[in-house]
């Protein structure tokens, strides 16, 4: 695909109006996780040198067209503030209407607007072409730094790509560049897939066309055993996965797929209960799977040791509870310790990574949730497409160097 590229817009001065995914979780006092506000970095910083006034747009959380008060942006104000310490920064009580635009007009150079939550307006999420417009308005020019929203047809994602010149900004070019690595035919490919659902039946699919082999952990792994007749206990499953999993084991190539062969087990669903390890034929129907035990670990070990790319969502265990994220934290470290390029992508994984201190370590860990999960299953983005799709109409009018990404 080809895209405009920032680095070589005429961008100078411009009202830039720039989606980022600061979808963060929020506590009480601040939020949590900073990594996808640090990742919009390169793109801030580069577009203040070049004096313009940035209006920044994102959604948090699921308000559903209402204006819900826990989820205004103003919460992200004292971690911007922080991260930006020199930087002006005018909190908006909207993200469109006359006072949005004056107080954008009447804003300095090099400053950022802080739009109120996208989607406390139905019509984002129904990529209305009316509200995009609006939003469109505000700014010259269109920079999508939301790598994580990419997978939305959302308005400000998709729709306002029809009214403003559109530029990938450097956060989803890096994120493109790294994850495409994880889809190149010639490498010798290891995925590793965990998570609690096969609600990913696409990216299994490509894993079965592209990986040497797909280690399955997590409580993925109990409607695969289950497919095969093998007793869980009262291990995570639903009817759906089952299904998935017996349509899966049928593939041509399901002998890629390698099973866990122990569990570290417990009878309640508690972080402190008293728990051991079983083999995978060993579950009781009293036990619940809630991590792999340690001939597992060992197994994936070997089969990672043979890769040159591997591929990494979702977490092996129950990794939010210290005890069962033995499986999720030993595959991370070990990761860290090979030479092969490792591409971790999907919300709780990359957050686990985050938790584990393990991030630095590998080659890229994704800002993206669902975002990289469609672009690792092969899946069209509708964000990127409209980003091309807007390079293609606007290329003629507008001299810029193109990407290819
Ligand atoms: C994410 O956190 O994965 C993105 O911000 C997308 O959020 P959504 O799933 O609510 O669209």
């Amino acid at each position: 695909m080809t895209f405009f590229s920032l680095a070589t817009f005429p961008i100078t001065s411009k009202k830039v109006f720039l989606r980022v995914d600061y979808n963060i979780f929020l506590s009480k006092r601040e939020p949590k996780d900073n990594y996808k506000i640090k990742q919009t970095i390169p793109t801030i910083n580069f577009l203040l040198q070049k004096n313009c006034k940035i209006i920044l747009a994102t959604h948090l959380g699921r308000p559903n067209g209402k204006r819900v008060p826990e989820l205004t942006t103003k919460k992200l104000i004292p971690i911007l503030k922080k991260t930006f310490p020199r930087v002006p920064i005018n909190a908006l009580s909207d993200c469109i209407g006359k006072d949005v635009t004056s107080a954008i007009l009447k804003g300095k150079q090099k400053s950022l607007f802080l739009l109120e939550n996208l989607r406390f307006y139905k019509e984002e999420e129904e990529n209305n072409n009316y509200f995009a417009r609006e939003l469109a308005t505000l700014a010259d020019v269109y920079v999508n730094d939301a790598f994580g929203t990419l997978h939305r047809a959302h308005a400000s994602v998709e729709a306002i790509t029809h009214f403003l010149p559109s530029i990938p900004g450097f956060l989803v070019q890096h994120e493109v560049n790294e994850l495409a690595r994880a889809l190149e035919k010639s490498r010798q490919s290891i995925w590793i897939i965990g998570g609690a659902k096969i609600d990913k039946v696409d990216f299994f699919h490509t894993a079965l066309q592209k990986a040497k082999y797909i280690l399955v952990g997590g409580a993925l792994a109990f409607p695969f055993l289950r497919a095969k007749g093998i007793p869980i206990g009262m291990s995570r499953i639903d009817a759906a996965s089952i299904n998935s999993a017996k349509k899966i084991l049928k593939h041509k190539n399901a002998s890629k797929i390698i099973l866990p062969v122990d569990f570290h087990v417990a009878e309640k669903m508690t972080p402190n209960t008293p728990s051991l390890y079983v083999d995978y034929n060993q579950i009781q129907p009293h036990q619940i799977g809630l991590d792999l035990g340690p001939k597992t670990i060992a197994r994936f070990k070997q089969y990672l040791r043979q890769a040159d790319t591997i591929v990494w969502n979702g977490t092996l265990g129950y990794a939010e509870w210290a005890k069962f994220a033995t499986a999720t934290k030993e595959i991370g470290r070990f990761l860290g310790t090979l030479t092969a390029t490792t591409i971790v992508g999907g919300g709780e994984t990359s957050e686990a990574m985050h938790t584990f201190h393990l991030a630095d370590k590998l080659t890229h860990v994704s800002t993206g949730g669902g975002a990289a999960l469609d672009f690792l299953a092969g899946k069209k983005l509708p964000g990127l497409t409209a980003l091309h799709n807007n390079y293609q109409h606007y290329k003629k009018k507008i001299h810029s160097q193109k990407s290819v990404i």
